[in-house]
């Protein structure tokens, strides 16, 4: 075996060009990987953290660039953090109630998690003036499903498209409890409803069509919240006024960022790859039982729970997949990892369905227009559905140019797919990586080693 040849070009308008060339007799992938803090746990100990009386002490948080965003907007209302490292970060809270003011607009960045729970937060506040805004991407995604709740338990907020779109406006105020029944399995929407109630006097309940991630609620109530939930309706209470204190979190690994590595371990022949310390948190391992499905040869090791959250090392070997139908209520607890999904599905035997996953289009980018192009520019057989993707396998993919369309997922997606494809694959603005998985190049030349 011998390596295959993983390049970075940094171009004058500073994006990148990953350039990946599989060599023409071959590779097999081996080796142990680490992956980044769990994005969501790890935005959640910000807020948290921000939020409780005393210190809040994180360790594992994810250094990419979404937490980043939060950090910096809750630095803005006056909490101190410490620097951003993973071995520990230090959140000295402010505690409900006292964010500050503050002097200029609240970036969130690429962020929809910071962006979208955090007007819970800002929404609850009485007395103060918030103004929020994110990047082009995050300025074109739907802010209406949090806005309808908030404004429903009397929150003041203004923006483009009847309020729909970012920057917004928020004044803030003493919310009346509510109970939301939300049209989508979303948590961030309930988070956001969640986090509005923690200033709220008396019962403030979310009832979703399905169950989404939960680590709101595991940490909400680490923190001291009062929370009921009542898992036969998908309904979470809270109720408020609650007091926080600070904690100690330890993040998991992100099962996110680990489905990158079963993929690339279960379509590149002869692979086996162990990846350590992974959340598998029951609401997030949807890309297990799909991949399962599909007949990948994954174990779950040396399985524990750490601060609250199930974690295992997940063994991954090569194995044939075939295909299988995706849809349903697993949708919620796959949806960031249907773009690498559809990428198995390109080397799954027959026709692989993923539908009512319309989601996805709203995401950082439409992920299924998004994916069904780029695939198809390397020869896939992908049919774009309204709600979802029709994925023959069996082709054989043949590098060329592609592009992430700045969504991080999308980027790392196509990189794995490069190192099935033959020839070489030129994966243009591959530098969004880093809103989730800062280190993802370099792992990747690691196991390609
Ligand atoms: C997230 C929830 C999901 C997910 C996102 C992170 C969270 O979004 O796609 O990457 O941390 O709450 P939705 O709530 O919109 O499904």
């Amino acid at each position: 075996m011998s390596a295959s040849v993983i390049t970075v070009e940094t171009q004058e308008d500073l994006s990148h060009k990953l350039i990946i060339q599989r060599p023409s007799h071959g590779l097999s992938l081996q080796g142990s990987i680490r992956i980044p803090g769990d994005k969501s746990i790890s935005h959640r100990a910000l807020m948290l953290g921000a939020l409780a009386q005393g210190e809040t002490q994180i360790q594992g948080l994810l250094l990419g660039e979404d937490p980043r965003s939060t950090a910096s907007c809750f630095q803005a209302m006056g909490a101190e953090i410490s620097e951003l490292n993973t071995e520990l970060v230090r959140v000295k809270g402010i505690g409900l109630g006292n964010l500050q003011e503050p002097f200029d607009v609240l970036n969130a960045g690429n962020s929809g998690t910071t962006l979208r729970l955090m007007l819970g937060i800002l929404a609850s506040h009485p007395g103060r003036f918030f103004t929020v805004t994110g990047d082009g991407s995050l300025r074109s995604r739907p802010m209406s499903r949090v806005v309808k709740p908030l404004q429903q338990m009397g929150a003041q907020i203004w923006g483009r498209k009847g309020n729909s779109l970012a920057p917004l406006a928020i004044q803030g105020q003493a919310l009346k409890p509510t109970h939301y029944y939300s049209p989508i399995a979303s948590a961030q929407v309930k988070s956001c409803i969640l986090l509005a109630g923690l200033m709220t006097e008396g019962q403030t309940t979310v009832t979703e069509p399905a169950l989404s991630r939960d680590h709101s609620e595991r940490m909400l109530r680490a923190f001291g919240a009062e929370l009921s939930i009542e898992p036969e309706t998908n309904s979470v209470t809270i109720t408020g006024p609650a007091q926080l204190h600070g904690q100690s979190v330890i993040v998991p690994g992100d099962i996110s960022s680990a489905a990158f590595w079963l993929v690339a371990g279960a379509i590149v022949p002869d692979s086996e790859l162990v990846i350590e310390n992974v959340g598998v948190n029951p609401s997030r391992t949807g890309i297990l039982e799909a991949l399962a499905l599909m007949g990948a040869d994954i174990q779950l090791e040396n399985q524990r729970e750490v601060a609250g959250e199930p974690v295992a090392d997940l063994r991954v070997r090569s194995s044939r997949l075939q295909s299988c139908t995706i849809a349903g209520d697993i949708i919620p607890r796959l949806i960031d990892e249907i773009p690498i999904l559809a990428v198995a599905a390109v080397f799954a035997e027959g026709t692989t369905i993923i539908r009512d996953a319309a989601e996805l289009r709203v995401k950082e980018s439409d992920r299924i227009t998004v994916m069904t192009q780029q695939l198809n520019k390397m020869g896939a057989k992908v049919t774009e559905l309204s709600d979802g993707m029709e994925i023959t396998g069996g082709t054989p993919l043949v590098g060329t140019d592609v592009d992430s369309h700045t969504d991080h997922r999308i980027a790392m997606s196509l990189a794995i797919a490069a190192l099935v494809a033959t020839g070489i694959t030129t994966i243009h603005r591959a530098e969004a990586a880093a809103i989730s998985y800062p280190n993802f190049t370099t792992t990747l030349q690691q196991v390609c080693s």
